[in-house]
């Protein structure tokens, strides 16, 4: 019997819709497993601003301190500057619980079409580790002579040795125990932005403890390019913040769906909350509709889990997902189907309860 303290942010647009669904299945699981969901949830997203011009509490990230972990949907509204919104919500949780590792796997599950030609289920089936605290994220920056036409930009990016060195060997422990390809893909743009040497070099060195595992270290142009000419060749990657967020769209559309793209923003120290929100957005452009998928969100309730140690439950969710993409019956407009985001919520809690 174990009680998990969860703080439930849905955020804006399909991020209600699929947060909703997302507990649904949590909820279907705590009786077989003993799970006590002791849920708080907070009003936190654009609405919130809308009224109180700021998108959460002064305190909110004291907040936090107390759960176990961060469920959240997606934070993003078209009338409201991105960089307000993200910046006033979904980094600084990032950043106030170190939650360096960003878990980001891409598996082209079976029942499931790639938009590339010829691929076969797990053809396709890598994880990228994304450094998630560093790089251009900080939000080190600002503008001189703002909105003149004399106006200056600048923002630092920030490369730290213990940064690309936590993030690096993560990438590495991860591909010794999926024991698949055994290999580690590091992406940077060293030709052109000498300060990612720092990236590079860390990771040759640690390269050398894992003579178990093989490495290459590709450029972000080329890693693109690969990414749809040769997928099955990766098994980890890891990359900075910004191309590590840019890599697992790819990732994402590649393997079906960004309905697909689960995630998890991590700091292994379990003492802090880390952060279960999926790779996609508020998807502006059919929230609303009732046809988001939310097997997103449901799988990244698998990666919030097994992160509290529930991996019977965990499995459960990752098989239910499986058999509802093999069946083909129940599936959303992104998969080809013609079924709401509430249908395949509740077909995926039933299949679990069971
Ligand atoms: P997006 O991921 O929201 O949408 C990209 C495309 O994927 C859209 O066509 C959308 O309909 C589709 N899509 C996304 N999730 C889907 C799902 N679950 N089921 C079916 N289709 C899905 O990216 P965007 O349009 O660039 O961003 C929209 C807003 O979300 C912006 O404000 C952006 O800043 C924000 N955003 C937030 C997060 C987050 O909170 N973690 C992540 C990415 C983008
Ligand atoms: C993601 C998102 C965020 C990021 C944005 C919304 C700040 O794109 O989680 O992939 O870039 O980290
Ligand atoms: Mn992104």
């Amino acid at each position: 019997m174990a009680t998990h303290k969860i703080a439930i942010v849905k955020g804006d647009g399909i991020g209600v819709d699929v947060v909703n669904e997302g507990m649904k299945v949590l909820d279907a699981l705590a009786p077989k497993y003993g799970i006590t969901w002791d849920y708080t949830e907070f009003p936190w997203s654009s609405d919130y601003y809308f009224k109180n011009g700021r998108m959460m509490p002064e305190d909110s990230l004291e907040t936090l301190e107390d759960f176990n972990a961060v469920f959240l949907g997606a934070v993003g509204h078209p009338d409201i500057q991105d960089n307000i919104t993200l910046d006033g919500l979904l980094l600084p949780i990032r950043r106030k619980f170190d939650q360096y590792i960003c878990l980001r796997p891409s598996v082209l599950y079976p029942g499931v079409e790639s938009p590339l030609s010829g691929k076969k289920p797990y053809d396709i089936d890598l994880t990228v580790i994304r450094e998630n605290t560093e790089g251009e994220y900080l939000n080190i920056g600002g503008f001189a002579y703002h909105q003149t036409p004399d106006e200056v930009a600048v923002q630092t990016a920030i490369y730290t040795k213990k940064g690309c060195d936590r993030a690096i060997r993560y990438a590495f422990d991860l591909a010794r125990e999926r024991g698949k390809k055994n290999h580690v893909t590091s992406i940077t743009k060293s030709n052109a932005l000498g300060y990612m040497t720092i990236w590079d070099r860390t990771f040759e060195e640690i390269s050398e403890e894992y003579p178990d595992i093989d490495s290459d270290s590709l450029l972000i142009d080329a890693a693109c390019m690969d990414l749809v000419r040769r997928p099955e060749m990766f098994d980890v990657i890891v990359a900075p913040n910004l191309f590590g967020d840019i890599v697992t769209d790819i990732g994402a559309i590649i393997t079906g769906s960004m309905g697909l793209a689960s995630s998890a923003n991590i700091n292994p120290d379990t003492s802090v909350p880390s952060m279960f929100e999926p790779t996609h957005g508020s998807a502006p452009d059919i929230a609303g509709q009732g046809i988001a998928n939310p097997m997103a969100q449901i799988l990244t309730g698998a990666m919030m889990l097994r992160h509290l140690g529930e991996n019977e439950a965990a499995a459960d969710v990752d098989a239910a997902v499986l058999q509802l993409l093999e069946q083909g019956e129940i599936l959303t407009p992104d998969l080809g189907g013609s079924s709401t985001t509430e249908g395949v919520g509740d077909a995926i809690a039933a299949l679990v309860s069971k």
